[in-house]
């Protein structure tokens, strides 16, 4: 177990490259059970949550290797459709496997998923899809069981947009018999990501990015090398960073267009922000200005994943903010953690009233999930004085590297053993 010790207050400036996106990296990676040809993976972050899925691979018989900064992975030697209680727990996306192992075995079996403590996060909407497809489920003792003679295409409309059951059904219906056409699908761009790494494998998938989505079932894939999309998350984490404790820099490999919803905040904010291709230019040079207020919905709207990291910049703004948390249940876990660090934030139901108060002081804190420990790394680095951060693990989940290239744009910070 590890910690950071932060020594806060000080400007950050310099350049920081944008890691390839988590959110697409593990779809795409489970998508790979999918064919016998091999896929390479391009620029995968060294992350835990990536790591833990090349072990998920590696249980169900696929060979998947890290060579240099990719990951390759051999479809072909599969021979198991049962994902273990310990791996799935690591884990939430080991549920995106069930669309891929279905696919592939007509049978699935796998522990009901683990991930971010951060609500409810059922997966009916998940098995609803599957169901329209024909695979037969059963639930006993943690476990979902799933099995199929064989999967046809169908409508499905789901309830809620749903990133992960949209990414779910897209792939056990990429080699199903007929048409599948999901309605209400996800629009994030993780998803047209996915549809992009299926085609270049040789599925006839269109629609990804709108709300309707429509798969051509093909009777066999091929293999590929696919490099993903940037860490638009990521990339928001590092904008917000510079906004809060003041400074200039350079976000190298992002795509703003993805994040236009936060660079509109910070616009708001009082940041200046310039983009050039696939830079992200951004300045802060007093005290930010407190947006009135922040509501998460699914893409294009503000990203659930951002809003610890704002809610955190929000403290330090001249005047009062709310954010709302609209999709899930407990993502204020960090917020006792802030007030330690002397922020004045009240939550009410699913908002965050936060007063700003001129400046945070450093203090111990810990981590219950990766972007609240995001936020509470970036409000150490704007703190006076000095703040530990403990429970890293979690943010060890999705940000590679982070307290080097935080170091690289003059943060002091270090990880610590504990
Ligand atoms: C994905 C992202 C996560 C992000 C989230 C929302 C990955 C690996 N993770 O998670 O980082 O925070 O999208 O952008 O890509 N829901 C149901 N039933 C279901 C499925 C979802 O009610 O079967 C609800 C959830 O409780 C939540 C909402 O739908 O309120 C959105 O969840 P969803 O889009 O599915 O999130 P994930 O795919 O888990």
């Amino acid at each position: 177990m590890d910690k950071y010790i932060i020594s806060g207050g000080r400007r950050l400036e310099g350049s920081v490259g944008i890691q390839t996106a988590k959110n697409a990296v593990l779809p795409i990676l489970a998508a790979a059970v999918l064919t016998d040809e091999p896929v390479r993976v391009l620029n995968v972050p060294d992350i835990t949550d990536v790591r833990n899925m090349v072990k998920i691979l590696a249980c169900l018989g696929c060979g998947a290797e890290y060579v240099g900064n990719d990951i390759i992975v051999n479809g072909s030697t599969a021979d198991s459709c049962e994902i273990p209680r310990a791996l799935a727990h690591e884990l939430r996306s080991s549920v995106f496997l069930l669309g891929s192992v279905i696919s592939r075995f007509r049978r699935a079996k796998i522990a009901y998923p683990g991930g971010c403590d951060i609500g409810l996060r059922p997966v009916d909407l998940h098995l609803a899809g599957l169901k329209r497809l024909g695979v037969g489920i059963t639930e006993s003792n943690g476990y979902i069981l799933c099995e199929c003679d064989r999967l046809t295409g169908n409508e499905i409309m789901l309830d809620c947009p749903s990133v992960g059951a949209t990414e779910n059904i897209m792939l056990a219906a990429v080699k199903a018999e007929g048409v599948t056409v999901i309605k209400n699908a996800a629009r994030e761009p993780e998803i047209e990501d996915v549809q992009n790494f299926l085609n270049a494998l040789g599925a006839r998938v269109r629609g990804a990015g709108s709300g309707t989505i429509r798969i051509d079932g093909v009777k066999k894939l091929g293999g590929a090398e696919y490099q993903p999309i940037a860490d638009r998350i990521e990339a928001g984490t590092f904008a917000i960073a510079v906004a809060m404790c003041g400074g200039e820099a350079e976000l190298v490999g992002a795509n703003a267009e993805n994040i236009s919803s936060l660079l509109h905040k910070l616009r708001e904010n009082g940041c200046k922000l310039r983009v050039k291709n696939d830079r992200i230019f951004i300045r802060s040079d007093r005290r930010p200005v407190a947006v009135k207020s922040v509501e998460t919905q699914p893409y294009p709207g503000f990203p659930t994943d951002l809003q610890a990291q704002m809610t955190a910049l929000c403290t330090v703004c001249s005047g009062n903010s709310i954010v709302t948390e609209n999709l899930f249940e407990t993502r204020f876990k960090y917020v006792p953690e802030l007030r330690r660090m002397g922020a004045d934030i009240t939550v009410v139901d699913r908002s965050a009233f936060v007063r700003g108060v001129e400046r945070l002081r450093g203090a111990t804190t810990v981590a219950h999930d990766l972007r609240g420990g995001a936020a509470l790394v970036v409000a150490a680095l704007a703190a006076e004085g000095e703040s530990e951060v403990l429970g890293i693990e979690h943010i060890d989940r999705g940000y590679a590297a982070f307290e080097y290239k935080l170091a690289g744009l003059g943060a002091k910070i270090k990880r610590v053993g504990i």
